[in-house]
């Protein structure tokens, strides 16, 4: 089973970024941890921080990979594209965020991607991408 998890603009200064939101662990780390609790799920892991670059890695593994785990991060609130590219691919796509989007900022209650998801998981932590893989593996 082939799952592509994509982050969104900043997630790569996980580990250094705003720690008592996000945490302290780099988001490489926490990859190797989902490689050893899903060892027998092929990862494609993709960051970027570039609207674009998000919407051609979707479009890219979105008619090949079994399911994404997708954190569009500040895009999340504003990306139209983002929202209409999840519509566009075959792949079920789960949308995760780290923090609960719901008790912080009113911009940030805004999701282009939600109505667009599967599902979506907010507020758990990085534990939410451990949960948006075992409901997708529990899919096949
Ligand atoms: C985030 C929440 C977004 O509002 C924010 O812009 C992020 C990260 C999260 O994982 O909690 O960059 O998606």
């Amino acid at each position: 089973m082939k799952i592509a998890i994509i982050n969104g603009p900043n997630l790569n200064l996980l580990g250094k970024r705003e720690t008592d939101i996000y945490g302290n662990q780099p988001f490489e780390k926490y990859l190797d941890e989902l490689k050893s609790v899903f060892p027998s799920v092929e990862f494609h892991y993709y960051q970027s921080n570039v609207e674009g670059e998000l919407i051609n890695e979707i479009q890219k593994v979105g008619f090949t990979v079994d399911g994404i785990v997708l954190n569009p991060a500040g895009y999340t609130h504003t990306s139209v594209a983002i929202g209409d590219a999840i519509a566009a691919i075959k792949a079920p796509v789960v949308e995760v965020h780290i923090s609960n989007v719901h008790s912080r900022e009113k911009f940030r209650h805004l999701s282009h991607v939600s109505g667009k998801s599967a599902g979506s998981i907010f507020g758990l932590g990085l534990k939410g991408y451990e949960l948006a893989i075992r409901w997708l593996t529990d899919q096949r």
